[in-house]
């Protein structure tokens, strides 16, 4: 990721944030993902009464970017409040795709708190390998 890039996802990731549809968490989260392609895709968090049916930020983003056939993801940043770091479900979700993705963790002013890895956050993930048989 170039310095440029890496700009540019962090400025989507803040800029999408006030999009989050978080009525009954009030928790905003912003998510920009880098694909190998030199898109980016972002997404925001988008809740609903029947709360499970709710989707995280780096979910949205996921899907958005999937959907128009991205397989492959240099970085994602998230922006939250507090500088939040993503659930379990949106770790196992991108590690799909590859775990080196580097994982940039913004608070609400924009400020990178964390810099780390999906490797570093979902050790011993379960990804596409562990199903191979042979
Ligand atoms: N949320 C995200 O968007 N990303 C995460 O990784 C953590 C949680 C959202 C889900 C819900 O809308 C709100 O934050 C509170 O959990």
């Amino acid at each position: 990721m170039t310095d440029e890039e890496r700009q540019t996802l962090i400025a989507r990731a803040v800029a999408v944030r006030q999009w989050a549809y978080a009525p009954y968490s009030h928790y905003h989260v912003g998510a920009a993902l880098l694909a190998s392609s030199g898109k980016f895709y972002d997404g925001c968090n988008v809740e609903n009464a029947a709360y499970g049916s709710s989707i995280c930020a780096e979910r949205t983003a996921l899907v958005k970017a999937v959907s128009e056939g991205e397989r492959q993801f240099e970085a994602v940043a998230v922006v939250t409040g507090n500088g939040g770091s993503p659930c379990g479900s949106c770790r196992q979700m991108l590690a799909e795709f590859g775990l080196d993705l580097k994982v940039l963790l913004l608070d609400g002013e924009g400020k990178v708190v964390r810099e780390t890895t999906l490797r570093e956050l979902l050790p011993d993930a379960f990804t596409p390998e562990s199903l191979r048989r042979d």
